[in-house]
């Protein structure tokens, strides 16, 4: 694998979490689950890959989001956000708000609807992406800014529209290796200052989700994959927190019995660096994202159970062609190659089902809400989930 080799500074940095990781790894007797090790990769404070100064987003950093690739992203969803405030309260919290680029985006787009939020909260893990998020939306939106809350933790109660882009897909994630006599939780050791693969019997919620998937699906012996806890006990906590309302969330993944196919056996855990994706994650830690797909009917079943309702499932193409892309498209005259070619470019990637128009699925769960909601009004695919 010949991936560009970082700074001396960066290496440093990347070293210091690697000794945080493995001290770590000792203190629990020799060995953490993967789920521990991705957590501290991403988000150990000050040193994880979104905690600390890795840069991220965009041509300078590792992987580009759809709300950086053109605000046609952010404008598009402001059609679904702005009728989800309609039907509920003019509120929306946004979680996991990356550069801070769509937020701004989104908040110019419902003033020029006037349909402008009252509150945008923000919750963000990473303190060093607050500040980015904060210089983002006064650079792009400053007479805008005082609306925006950085919040601290989930509220406890809310009425309005929840919005996440590729936030599931960065939450930690647990790996399983299934094999005819037993399923194994697979975990990091050290051996002469490296980590290695070690699978241990698995145990509790995962031994228990594991053995559930072994029941439906044919998973081979040998088998692993991914089971994402996390990602469904935070959908499960919005169940108790909403009021009226709903969270749209976009995020790349598949229902189930795709998640889960008898070919797809070595998972979808991902790595990327500098553009380039690959399925190493002890490489770099700290200067590398690492990323799982998401199992959208795991997040239907959680909110499910904690009381939300399926408003909707899409793929990201259907989502946003059903939210007026084209009309928003429109608006930079097609005679006017110069500012026009960059958009339509832009457009085509973000719906293209060789790009993002397909893999990308929109989900919307919610509380109170009768309409159909107007980005899932044509091709919704909820019962594929
Ligand atoms: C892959 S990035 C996506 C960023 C942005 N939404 C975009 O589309 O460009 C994931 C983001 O989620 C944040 N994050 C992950 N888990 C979170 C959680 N439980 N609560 C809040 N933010 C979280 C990360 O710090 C990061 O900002």
């Amino acid at each position: 694998m010949a991936l560009p080799k970082p700074s001396p500074d960066a290496q440093a940095y990347s070293d210091a979490l690697k000794q945080r990781i493995g001290d770590e790894i000792e203190a629990a007797g020799g060995w953490i689950g993967f789920v521990r090790f991705m957590e501290l990769a991403l988000y150990a404070p000050g040193m994880g890959y979104y905690s600390g100064g890795a840069h991220k987003f965009g041509a300078a950093g590792d992987f580009v989001t759809a709300p950086e690739i053109s605000s046609l992203f952010s404008q598009t969803l402001a059609a679904q956000a702005a009728q989800v405030m309609a039907l509920s309260a003019p509120q929306i919290i946004e979680v996991g708000a990356g550069s801070g680029r769509l937020a701004a985006d989104l908040l110019l787009e419902l003033e020029l609807r006037g349909a402008l939020p009252e509150r945008y909260g923000i919750l963000e893990l990473s303190g060093e992406l607050r500040e980015r998020q904060r210089a983002s939306i006064a650079q792009r939106a400053p007479h805008l800014l005082a609306r925006v809350d950085w919040l601290n933790r989930l509220p406890e109660h809310f009425d309005g529209a929840v919005l996440a882009n590729e936030l599931l897909d960065a939450m930690p994630v647990s790996l399983v290796v299934w094999n005819d006599a037993m399923i194994h939780e697979r975990g990091v050791s050290l051996e002469n200052g490296e980590f290695v693969w070690r699978d241990r019997p698995a145990q509790g919620r995962v031994l228990e989700r594991a053995q559930a998937l072994a029941d439906e699906y044919v998973l081979p012996a040998g088998y692993s994959s991914e089971i994402n806890l996390a990602a469904a006990d935070w959908t499960a906590a919005w169940g108790r927190i909403l009021g009226r309302g709903a969270l749209v969330l976009i995020d790349y993944g598949f229902p189930r019995h795709e998640y889960y196919h008898e070919q797809r056996n070595t998972g979808t855990l991902m790595c990327h660096y500098r553009h380039q994706a690959h399925g190493e994650p002890f490489y770099l830690p700290g200067l590398q994202d690492i990323t799982a797909h998401v199992d959208f009917t795991a997040i239907v079943e959680a909110g499910f159970d904690a009381g939300l309702e399926l408003l909707g499932y899409t793929t990201q193409a259907s989502f946003l062609l059903n939210c007026g892309l084209p009309e928003i498209l429109g608006r930079t005259p097609a005679d006017d190659p110069k500012r026009y070619l960059p958009q339509a470019r832009a457009a085509q990637k973000l719906i293209s089902p060789a790009e993002m128009g397909d893999l990308f699925k929109v989900i919307a769960l919610g509380k109170g809400i009768d309409a159909t909601l107007v980005g899932f009004a044509e091709n919704d695919r909820s019962e594929t989930l």
